[in-house]
């Protein structure tokens, strides 16, 4: 069995002549919170893509739980128990906060159309599961008083913590967040690293963090990892990575690293 929930080995992608990801190597223990930072365009969200499936490598291996996942549908990788957000949101802006929810936890559910006339029982039972889920979830997120409410009428704060909770409804082990404070207050972003905090504890997540925002991902990750032009150029603690001559180097200019 792999010492590691996820193992990314040598992993490249090239789009055309413009190399995004070169030689990208990730070990991820169960439990730990891991930060990727680095400017515009170093290739952040690529990598997420990659894992999860949406695109595949030129190059590279990806063993999720021990299996090799490299080949593998976003749907395959998210039942096995990877989830990734998205860098912008993808709610449903004309349905409830709770349907946003329930139809986030769809990859799950067992019950198709000839299963849902032949048993009509087990559909009502993961109804149940899926809506007790969802109660469960809301209450987390404090979103019970927005449950009948239509996602496009909620501030942007709420609507960035609803994508997040609609990730957790598929039960994943590993969490990959694509800048989740963006477009956040000071204060929403603390509120929003609280509740992070309070969900990896609850649901037991395994987490990985795309941020620009420095004092939220260093407050949170253990080991972060810096990217620039698709290749590693530091990894270690916060403080290790933000007094990193080279990642001085690569943020300069960009105000990011100052908090
Ligand atoms: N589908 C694609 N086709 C062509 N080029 C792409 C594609 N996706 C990403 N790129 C390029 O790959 C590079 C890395 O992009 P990526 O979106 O991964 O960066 P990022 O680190 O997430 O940046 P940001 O912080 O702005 O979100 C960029 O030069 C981008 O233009
Ligand atoms: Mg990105």
């Amino acid at each position: 069995m792999d010492d590691f929930i996820l193992r990314v080995e040598g992993l490249w992608k090239n789009f055309g002549g413009l190399t995004a990801v070169s030689d990208y190597h990730l070990h991820l223990p169960q439990g730990a919170t891991f930060g990727l930072i680095g400017p515009n365009g170093a290739g952040k969200t690529t990598i997420f893509n990659l894992i999860s499936g949406v695109i595949k490598p030129t190059k590279g291996k990806i063993f999720f739980k021990g299996r090799n996942i490299t080949s593998f549908r976003p749907d395959q990788i998210a039942a096995l128990g990877l989830t990734r957000t998205f860098q912008n949101l993808r709610l449903f802006p004309s349905l409830s906060v709770e349907m946003n929810l329930k139809i986030g936890a769809h990859v799950h559910a067992k019950c198709g159309f000839v299963s849902t006339l032949l048993s009509l029982p087990s559909l009502f039972r993961e109804e149940k599961v899926i809506t007790e889920r969802a109660q469960n979830i809301l209450e987390v997120f404090e979103l019970e008083d927005y449950r009948n409410e239509l996602c496009s009428n909620l501030p942007y704060g709420l609507q960035r913590k609803l994508d997040i909770a609609r990730s957790l409804m598929t039960e994943p082990e590993v969490l990959f967040l694509d800048e989740p404070s963006a477009g956040m207050n000071d204060q929403e972003a603390e509120e929003l690293a609280q509740v992070v905090r309070e969900i990896k504890e609850r649901f037991r997540l395994t987490l990985v963090i795309v941020e620009h925002r420095m004092p939220f991902v260093m407050g949170l990750a253990e080991v972060i990892q810096v990217l620039d032009y698709g290749s590693i150029i530091a990894s270690g603690s916060p403080e290790e990575v933000r007094n990193n001559p080279k990642v001085v180097e690569a943020y300069l200019g960009t105000g990011d690293l100052i908090a």
